[in-house]
């Protein structure tokens, strides 16, 4: 029963029962409109409208939206709830999103709960409104708050919502608040749909056009929606409802919605794997080694989660150091908003740093943020075994380093996982939960658990150099450096690549990050690196010349004033110099090409790290590249836009690149797999 319906003598109560948020799919549309008809029949005085459980509704079932519409269609629904002669009310306690929100404007009334979020999210889905909110939302709360929340998709919370006069009321029971409303005063409420639409004005329409395009550039959906709602201005409510409906069925079979889907699911279903079954250690105190950058990040992420925090660092400026770190973080939390005084009391009464390991005598995780050097990791793991309960987690946050070896020495190598953040800790979402040979069960359980506290979206790897995300990186800038030595620039790289949905280009992006990190990473794999592997000497030149990004004022581009990046020709001269040296002929390559050559060489790099087992499936991989280095959320991940080509057309091109450098460009056999037998990467395994 996805709706249950029930009378206590002339008023109705109606409930959307569709765990786990009520998402509004077919049956729930049916129960809806039959409930529209059954409090007609008993001419009841009002219909009191709620969900059960934690959300009044999250919006139309994403997941029905490959399949055809089926009847009812939500418009039609809602119309029946605007124009029937029994008024309907929202009692909203929980989320009202997408189509949940336009069934609550369907209704004469909404009542809030403190605690519930209203809000049409639907672009982040790719689509508009479909069920009339684009129309009727303007007219509640007028061109400019309806433009800004249609086009952004960001919620509101309840007391906004009732600044915008989107809620009448916000009360604790909102139930008991409907039951009380005046029936003579709730007859008095304009249905929605009759409310007259606001005024065209040019300028909020430009206003929010500019906003879209710099804040989702090349997103179709809400460039739509501002079309819909601009079209709804000057047409009667129920001609602007089809030119609505229309767009939105166009936009939810396209490939930025089936992107966009695929990343919303694709996050929510980022959990343990059924096959690791353990008990976690108790994480209310965790230790981190280091209190740089990385470390205070990650301790101000644990604070956050009300968790305790103690950095342990090597003397007393590393310490004042790391205090400096966590303050500075707790500081910016609360000028922007995002923590109050009382809860950064709180970050501070958590937090200890010191040089003293008994400090962290009862913590029963430690992760290590240390400088990313074997032995100085070796050394404080050595030192977390003494200090820590010996059935302690101790986790490293190392980039690239082998986890299997930094255990050598250890005892007991089970306790041992990678747990590798990325930069800022304390933001972004990612975290890659690494299983060395002898991990336990147990301490990935643990990096799960603490990533659930964290809300991280977890990802579990496998040991290899970079793991899956640096991995993809160091073949990205590869590909990308190549590109450049045989004819091109950072410029027109990076514009290539922003051209396709980054918000930087791997130039720029490096520059941010520091050219020594990358080179560091050079110099440690000198031992190791096949010698017929083509060898691009530039970003060693600029080390040399101390062109080590934003922090000395010149990378791949310069900085003048610390201010904005300016294309530097001496660094398009190396290329030409190198090049020269290495006898090669340079090549005018267009944006098209350089942007397929850096994305093919990263999806074949990827179908090696899915085929040797490093990732468990595509989804992670796509997960790991939009939430960790910033590939377009709508185009749905790496992965996912492998697909969109085809692994047919990826292994003919492969092959062709193939005959320039056979080594860079060895086809991955997983993808000739999946040529040969027509499989989808999505439904691609590692090769057992
Ligand atoms: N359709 C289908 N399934 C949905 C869904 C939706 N709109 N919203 C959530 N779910 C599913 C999730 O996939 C998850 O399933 P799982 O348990 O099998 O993994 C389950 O519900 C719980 O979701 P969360 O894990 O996200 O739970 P949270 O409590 O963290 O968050 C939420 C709840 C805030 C409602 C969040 O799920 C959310 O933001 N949902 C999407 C809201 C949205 O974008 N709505 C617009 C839909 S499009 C639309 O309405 C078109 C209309 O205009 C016609």
């Amino acid at each position: 029963m996805s709706v249950t319906k029930r009378n206590e003598a002339d008023v109705g109560y109606v409930e959307i029962d569709n765990p786990p948020v009520n998402a509004i799919g077919q049956s729930v549309r049916q129960g809806l409109l039959e409930a529209v008809r059954w409090a007609e029949e008993l001419h009841l005085t009002r219909v009191i409208l709620s969900g059960k459980g934690r959300a009044f509704a999250a919006g139309a079932d994403a997941r029905e939206f490959d399949q055809a519409p089926l009847e009812p269609h939500l418009p039609d629904v809602l119309n029946a709830i605007d124009e029937s002669f029994v008024p309907w009310i929202a009692a909203i306690d929980g989320v009202a999103l997408g189509g949940g929100a336009e069934v609550a404007m369907a209704c004469r009334m909404r009542i809030m709960s403190p605690k519930s979020q209203i809000g049409m999210p639907e672009v982040t889905l790719g689509v508009i409104p479909g069920a009339g909110g684009t129309q009727r939302l303007p007219r509640l709360v007028g061109l400019a708050k309806a433009l800004d929340m249609i086009s952004l998709g960001k919620p509101l919370k309840a007391a906004q919502a009732l600044a915008a006069k989107l809620t009448h009321t916000v009360e604790d029971d909102p139930l008991e608040e409907a039951y009380m409303v005046n029936t003579e005063e709730l007859g008095c409420i304009v249905p929605t749909w009759e409310l007259p639409a606001p005024e065209h004005d040019a300028s909020l329409i430009t206003k929010a056009r500019a906003t879209i395009a710099k804040k989702s550039p090349q997103q179709i959906a809400p460039v739509q929606a501002i079309d819909v709602i601009e079209a709804g201005l000057s047409i009667p409510f129920h001609e602007a409802l089809p030119i609505e409906r229309a767009a939105f069925l166009e936009l939810k079979t396209g490939d930025q919605a089936r992107a966009l889907r695929h990343i919303f699911f694709a996050e929510r279903a980022a959990k343990m794997p059924d096959s690791i079954k353990a008990e976690t250690v108790a994480l209310d105190h965790i230790a981190v080694v280091g209190g740089g950058t990385m470390g205070a990040g990650i301790a101000y992420a644990l604070l956050n989660a009300g968790l305790r925090a103690t950095i342990l660092e090597t003397d007393a400026d590393g310490v004042a150091r790391a205090k400096t770190n966590v303050e500075a973080l707790i500081g910016a939390g609360l000028k922007r908003g995002l923590i109050t005084e009382e809860r950064a009391q709180g970050h501070r009464d958590r937090f200890v740093a010191s040089t003293d390991y008994a400090q962290a005598g009862d913590a029963m995780l430690a992760i290590e943020a240390a400088f990313e050097s074997m032995d100085v990791k070796k050394d404080v793991f050595a030192k977390l075994v003494d200090a820590l309960p010996k059935d302690a987690i101790l986790a490293s946050n190392t980039s690239y380093l082998d986890i299997n070896e930094l255990v050598a020495n250890l005892s007991d190598p089970s306790r041992v996982v990678g747990l590798h953040f990325f930069a800022p800790a304390h933001i972004m979402k990612l975290l890659e939960i690494v299983r060395g040979a002898q991990t336990s069960d147990t301490a990935l359980a643990t990096g799960f658990a603490l990533g659930k506290k964290l809300r991280k979206i977890p990802v579990l790897a496998g040991v290899c150099d970079g793991f899956i995300g640096n991995r993809i990186l160091a073949r990205y800038r590869e590909a990308a450096d190549t590109v450049f030595m045989d004819g091109s620039t950072p410029w027109e790289v990076d514009e290539a690549m922003e051209m396709f949905g980054y918000a930087m280009g791997p130039y720029e992006a490096q520059d941010l990050s520091g050219l020594d990190i990358a080179h560091a990473n050079r110099r440690r794999q000198d031992a190791t690196r096949d010698p017929n592997r083509r060898y691009i000497p530039i970003a060693d030149r600029m080390v040399e010349l101390g062109k080590l990004g934003r922090k000395t004022g010149a990378g791949w581009y310069r900085y003048p004033g610390g201010n904005g990046k300016v294309d530097d020709p001496i660094v398009a001269d190396l290329a030409i110099e190198e090049s020269h040296l290495a006898k090669r002929d340079r090549t005018d390559y267009q944006a098209e090409e350089i942007k397929e050559r850096l994305l093919l060489a990263m999806i074949n790099e990827a179908a090696d790290i899915l085929d040797e087992g490093i990732a468990q499936n595509a989804r992670d991989i796509d997960l790991v590249t939009v939430f960790g280095y910033g590939f377009p959320r709508w185009r749905g991940g790496l992965m996912h836009y492998a697909d969109t080509l085809g692994a047919q057309a990826m292994v003919t091109r492969l092959r062709e690149l193939s005959q320039e450098d056979p080594v860079a460009w060895k086809v991955s056999p997983l993808l000739e797999r999946c040529a040969d037998s027509g499989t989808k990467l999505a439904d691609a395994r590692p090769r057992s």
